[in-house]
């Protein structure tokens, strides 16, 4: 299973998140409390970048129309999004955030 190395983990704030673009794939990489996780940073529901959302503990709300999502399972929070985010196997070594592809 491929891995790629999107990040240093120091760009992320807690809290935050940034949009990285590896090949066809444009990810949003949040941190939340100092634990890593990968999403596709396009919202499901239009062309919100969740990377450029509201993030609120392990929620993150689209600044498009204000749906929201689980950041660690995909999952919607509320409408009017309808289809959970993809989620990415996330790790951290030497400091480079990484994810598993399939
Ligand atoms: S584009 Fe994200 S909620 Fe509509």
């Amino acid at each position: 299973m491929p891995r790629l190395d999107l990040c240093s983990a120091d760009e992320i704030a807690p809290g935050s998140a940034i949009k990285v673009e590896n090949g066809d794939l444009v990810l949003a990489v949040f941190n939340v409390d100092g634990a890593y996780f990968v999403t596709d940073d396009l919202c499901t529901h239009g062309p919100g970048s969740l990377s450029e959302g509201y993030i609120d503990g392990d929620v993150v709300e689209c600044n498009f129309h204000n749906g929201q999502f689980d950041i660690k399972t995909g999952e919607v929070v509320s409408p009017p999004c309808m289809v959970p985010i993809k989620t990415y196997k996330t790790t951290v070594e030497n400091g480079r955030v990484m994810i598993d592809t399939d």
